[in-house]
């Protein structure tokens, strides 16, 4: 049942997930990146990759208009919450107002299926209870904001045009490819387990606990870590119900449980089979003690059935994919 699908953001971490699972399962991939934080070789090599900025849209609109493109699944975009707080300008033109002109290429084009990234940063502050889709969308960073005015925009646009999407709001991804093609590989990472992972391949000195004083069962923030494979599986469950007639869908993406900072540091230590140095730092600021998926809609509406609920398999595939990039000598992540 191969379609077409163009990946924006597929040479980053989670768009080249994508896009080998859709290559896996027999479906034609374009790629468009402008590899300012991607890389050419996360790309698999039987996809199309286009090297271009979204904001270009007259390129984007000649790919379109030329492609017979059914899907677009919209990954490309900024992603560091602190950076978007420091320049929130350049937060709304990459991720906003590109994505306006990207979902208008794809009416004008007549792209039906739409799926985008967003993010559980919709919501801003939650409490320790799991959070469901209809809970109060206050985002507290312009990174949130500007996932959340590209929701909206989707929404909107779903009334007037002929166009459908899903919009999949992801809780802490992590882990890698199983299978080791690809990975999450990125220059200064900031992500608990990516951070961790360095660590322990002696990339960096060791780790910073960013707070022990929230009001949580250890005193560190509690995360719903969710494992790239099963984030990247709802994506194509979503382009399916699109596929096959179904409505537009917002779904949360993660397990429903969560782990403290100091679980996940704990996990690593006994996969990598040694201590990474730890040291204890204030809390960092806009972090919510405690972020917890409820994932019921991805579950029933999505028959979304994920298979790698399990910290010590996130951390392992993290860990093989870090020994990987150290031992290709990539200097560059
Ligand atoms: N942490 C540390 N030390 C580090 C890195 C992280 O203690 O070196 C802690 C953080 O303080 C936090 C937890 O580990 O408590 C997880 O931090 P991450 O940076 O890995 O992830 P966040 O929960 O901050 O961010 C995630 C997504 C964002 C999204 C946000 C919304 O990565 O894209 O959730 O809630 F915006």
């Amino acid at each position: 049942m191969g379609g077409r699908v163009l990946v924006t953001g597929g040479a980053g971490y989670i768009g080249s997930h994508a896009a080998n699972a859709l290559i896996d399962r027999g479906e034609d991939v374009t790629v468009i990146d402008r590899l300012s934080t991607g890389f050419e070789w996360l790309v698999p090599p039987a996809a199309d990759l286009v090297v271009a900025d979204i904001g270009d849209t007259e390129k984007l609109s000649a790919l379109l208009n030329g492609g017979r493109f059914d899907a677009i699944m919209h990954f490309a975009g900024s992603i560091v919450v602190p950076e978007s707080v420091a320049d929130p300008l350049s937060y709304y033109e990459n991720n906003t107002v590109k994505s306006r002109g990207l979902i208008e290429c794809a009416v004008r084009a007549g792209i039906p299926h739409f799926v985008f990234s967003s993010t559980a940063a919709v919501y801003g502050s939650v409490g320790a209870e799991p959070v469901a889709e209809d809970a109060p969308l206050r985002p507290e960073s312009p990174y949130g904001s500007s996932k959340l005015m590209t929701e909206i925009m989707l929404a909107d646009a779903a009334k007037a045009d002929p166009i459908r999407y899903g919009v999949l709001r992801y809780f802490n991804v992590a882990g890698a490819d199983p299978k080791g093609r690809t990975g999450q590989s990125a220059k200064g990472a900031t992500h608990l387990i990516k951070v961790a992972a360095e660590a322990a391949c002696g990339k960096r000195d060791g780790i910073e606990i960013f707070g022990d004083d929230y009001p949580t069962a250890d005193g560190t923030c509690v995360r719903d870590y969710i494992h790239v494979t099963d984030l990247v599986a709802a994506h194509l469950l979503t382009l399916d119900r699109l596929r096959e007639g179904g409505e537009s869908l917002t779904a949360n993406l993660g397990y429903g449980h969560g782990f403290s900072v100091r679980e996940v540091l704990d996990t690593v230590d006994r996969v990598a089979g040694n201590p990474i140095q730890r040291s204890m730092g204030p809390r960092r600021p806009g972090d919510a003690a405690s972020i917890v998926a409820d994932p019921s809609k991805a579950r029933q509406e999505l028959n979304w059935q994920p298979a790698h609920d399990d910290l010590t398999g996130i951390v392992e595939d993290a860990l093989r994919w870090e020994r990987h990039l150290q031992s290709r000598n990539r200097d560059e992540v």
